[in-house]
C-alpha cells in the first residue's frame, strides 16, 4: 500500500530532484505539492514547482503557500540556485493552474481525508506547516507523521552553526518540533553524505530519458559550486529526504529531543539536538545519523530509469 504524502518544497535545485523520485515512486500517492519561499522568491518556488510536476507527468494539486516566514524578512540562497531558482535548467511551462486552495487549507483537508496517515514531507523552510497548525489547532493529532530535511546535530550550512531551511524560518521549526507529532529530522548529518560523485554523474545522461538527463544537468550545474566547499560529489539534501521516506532503511535514525534555537546572535536557525541527553528530556524526533550512500544512489537511478530508456 502507497503512502499518500503531501510534498511541501522551495524548488530549488535538490528540491527538482526529489520531486522527480516521488513522482517516479510507486511507494508514494501524492496527493498535492505545497510551496513555499525559500531558495527563491515563492512567485519563482511556485512556477518552478509546477513545472516540475508538470514535467514529471504529476496530476496532484500544486498550492501556492507563504511567500515570507513568520516572522522575519525571507532570506534566499539565490547563491546556489540561481535567479530563477533553477539555475539554467530551462522546462516547458506546464498547462494547468494553481490550486484555488492554499497550503493550510490542503494539508487539514488531507489529514481528515486519510485519517491519521498523512505523511508531509517538507523540503523547505517550514512555514507552510507551521500556519496550517496555527490555523487549525487540532491538526497536530490528525497527521501521521512529518519527514523534513533540515538542522543538523553539529554544523550548520548557511551560518556555521545553521541549516538553510531552519535558519530561513526558525519560529516555524520550532512550532513543528514542538508540537507533538511524530516527526524525522533528516539533516545535514546524513544529507552531505548523500552525495553523487562526478563519475556517477555520466549514467543520468546515459539513461536517455528527459528527466534524467535533466538530473544530470542539475548534478553537473552544481559540482564546481559544492567543491568550492571541499565536497567529493554533489550533497542530495531534499533528494535523500525523499529517498528516507521511499526506503526507510536507507537511513539509521536515532530518538533525540530538538530544540530550534530562535534568537542566538551567531546561531538562529541551529537545531539544538540533545545527542547524550544531558537534558533527560523525551525525544520529540528520529534524527537520522547515518547512511547507505550507495543505497541512495542506486534508488535514485533505479526511480529515474522508470521515465524511460
Ligand atoms: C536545503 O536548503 C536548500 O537550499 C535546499 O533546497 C535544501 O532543502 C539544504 O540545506
Ligand atoms: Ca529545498
Amino acid at each position: 500500500m502507497s503512502i499518500p504524502v503531501i510534498i511541501d518544497c522551495d524548488p530549488g535545485l535538490d528540491d527538482a530532484v526529489a520531486l522527480f523520485m516521488a513522482f517516479a515512486s510507486d511507494e508514494l500517492d501524492i496527493k498535492a505539492v505545497t510551496v513555499v519561499a525559500g531558495n527563491q522568491t515563492i512567485d519563482k518556488t511556485s512556477k518552478n514547482a509546477r513545472d516540475l510536476v508538470a514535467f514529471a507527468g504529476g496530476k496532484c494539486r500544486v498550492s501556492v503557500g507563504a511567500s515570507k516566514p513568520l516572522l522575519r524578512e525571507l532570506s534566499t540562497a539565490e547563491f546556489v540556485h540561481g535567479d530563477t531558482g533553477l539555475k539554467n535548467i530551462v522546462l516547458p511551462r506546464a498547462d494547468f493552474d494553481f490550486s484555488k486552495e492554499k497550503p493550510h487549507e490542503i494539508i487539514y483537508e488531507e489529514a481528515l481525508k486519510n485519517e491519521g496517515k498523512i505523511h508531509i514531507i517538507a523540503l523547505g523552510p517550514l512555514t507552510n506547516i507551521a500556519a496550517a497548525l496555527l490555523l487549525h489547532p487540532d491538526l497536530k493529532e490528525k497527521i501521521g507523521h512529518i519527514t523534513l530535511m533540515g538542522g543538523s546535530c553539529y554544523l550548520g550550512n548557511h551560518t556555521p552553526a545553521a541549516e538553510f531551511n531552519i535558519f530561513v524560518d526558525p519560529e516555524a521549526a520550532k512550532i513543528v518540533f514542538e508540537s507533538g507529532i511524530d516527526l524525522t529530522m533528516v539533516g545535514l548529518d546524513v544529507t552531505n553524505r548523500a552525495m553523487v560523485f562526478e563519475d556517477e554523474i555520466e549514467e543520468f545522461f546515459n539513461l536517455g530519458n528527459r528527466v534524467s538527463r535533466t538530473v544530470g544537468e542539475i548534478l553537473l550545474s552544481s559540482l564546481d559550486f559544492v567543491r568550492e566547499f571541499g565536497f567529493e560529489g554533489v550533497p542530495m539534501h531534499d533528494p535523500f529526504a525523499m529517498a528516507s521516506v521511499i526506503e526507510p532503511d536507507l537511513m539509521e535514525t536515532k530518538q533525540y529531543h530538538v530544540d530550534v534555537e530562535t534568537r542566538g546572535v551567531h546561531t538562529s536557525g541551529k537545531t539544538v539536538v540533545d545527542v547524550y541527553n544531558v537534558r533527560g528530556l523525551r525525544p520529540n524526533a528520529s534524527v537520522g545519523v547515518d547512511l547507505s550512500r550507495e543505497g541512495f544512489v542506486r534508488l535514485l537511478k533505479r526511480l529515474m530509469k522508470k521515465y524511460g530508456e
